[in-house]
């Protein structure tokens, strides 16, 4: 059957507030068909300003087939450009990161400089004319110290994201983080089953005991109700933003603000602060930061570490997980924090949900998985659900248009 007949029977099929059928998790023209309406249109989160703090210092990304190079200019600009040489396509930068006065292709030495400019193709004619053979570039917002890329010439408008995000972010000021810490885990599940088991916590009171034991209220067995009417007003009256930010008809970016359990100070298993505090934040009272930008970008920030998850699928039955662990530039490791004190939170909670999520795929490859109904708390899976049928269906129309 035709890719988008197919995909448009399986869209018209679908039963709101259930889980999607088995071919939107296992399916490649299912994949491929999301590759077109969401990774190569939507805002994708790279990393930060902190994987490349100097002029030079770069990283790459690869999605699907595109791989992409970040690097930070001169006066502290970030750049992005596809990864391909203008001369005979080679890759240019090899390593997944490093530092480059001029970006030099390994293959006939072409240079170019960190804004994409050719500036030195040797051996070619006279009349060769080097400014049409920039780098082609990759459209990048910065916002708060995060990197978004979108290898869409046309991606969606990302302003509000940036205003929404800036008075919750300004306070870490991630000009002045560092990165302590990256570990990355290939997951055998879909995208979208990570993105769903990020959207609720019906889960988290059997799976998690770590994370309920700080998060007040996880265990959906308890009311958070009164300590987070006390901690707004503290946070209010220190500055703190408390604007949460829903998704809402369409939107693709979400912020909320919770409190921790009284007496916890971060996110670390015996509720101890694990480091000093971050930026402008004096005291360990900032509860938790939780942002989420569709499709790829989770992240949750306590007073004193940030924790960020760029999720990229790889295929249908293939996603990478990458996280990264950022502290205050001042925090000095064995004084200020250790590493295992830092990340065994996050390892511990984030691999009880990769099995979860693996599992979860294990059963749908089942011939005799079928959808079933979503909990009234797993609304934000609903909500999840539904923005990304709409993508498919908007892809679908657009292939149509195309045709
Ligand atoms: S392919 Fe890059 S210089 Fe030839
Ligand atoms: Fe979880």
């Amino acid at each position: 059957m035709k890719r988008s007949i197919k995909l448009k029977k399986l869209l018209d099929n679908y039963q709101q507030g259930w889980s999607l059928e088995q071919p939107f998790y296992l399916d490649n023209d299912v994949f491929n068909a999301e590759l077109d309406a969401i990774w190569k249109k939507y805002w994708l989160f790279a990393g930060t300003i902190a994987d490349i703090p100097k002029p030079g210092d770069y990283f790459t990304y690869k999605v699907h087939n595109d791989s992409i190079i970040i690097i930070r200019g001169n006066k502290g600009e970030v750049f992005a450009h596809y990864n391909t040489c203008r001369h005979r396509g080679s890759l240019i930068c090899l390593e997944e990161k490093g530092r480059a006065p001029k970006l030099v292709c390994p293959y006939h030495q072409w240079v170019y400089d960190k804004d994409g400019s050719l500036v030195n193709a040797r051996l070619m004619p006279d009349d060769f004319d080097k400014s049409e053979h920039g780098l082609h570039p990759v459209k990048v917002e910065v916002t708060g110290g995060f990197i978004f890329i979108s290898l869409s010439d046309n991606p969606p408008d990302f302003r509000k994201v940036a205003d929404d995000y800036f008075p919750f972010l300004a306070p870490y000021k991630l000009e002045n983080a560092k990165v302590a810490f990256k570990k990355s885990y290939e997951l055998r599940t879909n995208w979208k089953l990570v993105a769903e088991n990020f959207r609720e916590c019906y889960h988290c009171g059997p799976a998690h005991p770590e994370y309920c034991s700080a998060v007040i209220g996880a265990n959906m067995k308890e009311s958070a109700a009164e300590v987070l009417q006390e901690r707004k007003v503290e946070w209010e009256r220190s500055g703190l933003a408390v604007n949460n930010v829903e998704f809402e008809n369409d939107s693709f970016h979400f912020a909320i603000r919770y409190p921790l359990r009284p007496g916890v100070l971060s996110y670390s298993t015996d509720g101890t602060a694990v480091a000093i505090p971050m930026g402008d934040h004096k005291d360990y009272n900032a509860g938790v930061l939780g942002l989420v930008v569709l499709p790829n970008f989770w992240m949750d920030a306590v007073s004193d570490y940030m924790w960020t998850m760029r999720v990229t699928p790889m295929g249908p039955s293939k996603t990478m997980i990458d996280l990264a662990w950022l502290v205050d530039k001042n925090a000095i490791e064995g004084e200020h924090y250790t590493l295992e004190h830092l990340t065994e939170f996050w390892k511990i909670t984030g691999e009880q949900d990769w099995k979860l999520c693996e599992n979860n795929f294990a059963g749908i490859e089942s011939s005799r998985y079928q959808p079933g109904p979503y909990a009234p708390i797993e609304i934000d899976v609903v909500k999840f659900v539904d923005w990304y049928l709409n993508r498919m269906r908007d892809g679908v129309l657009e292939a149509a248009s195309a045709s």
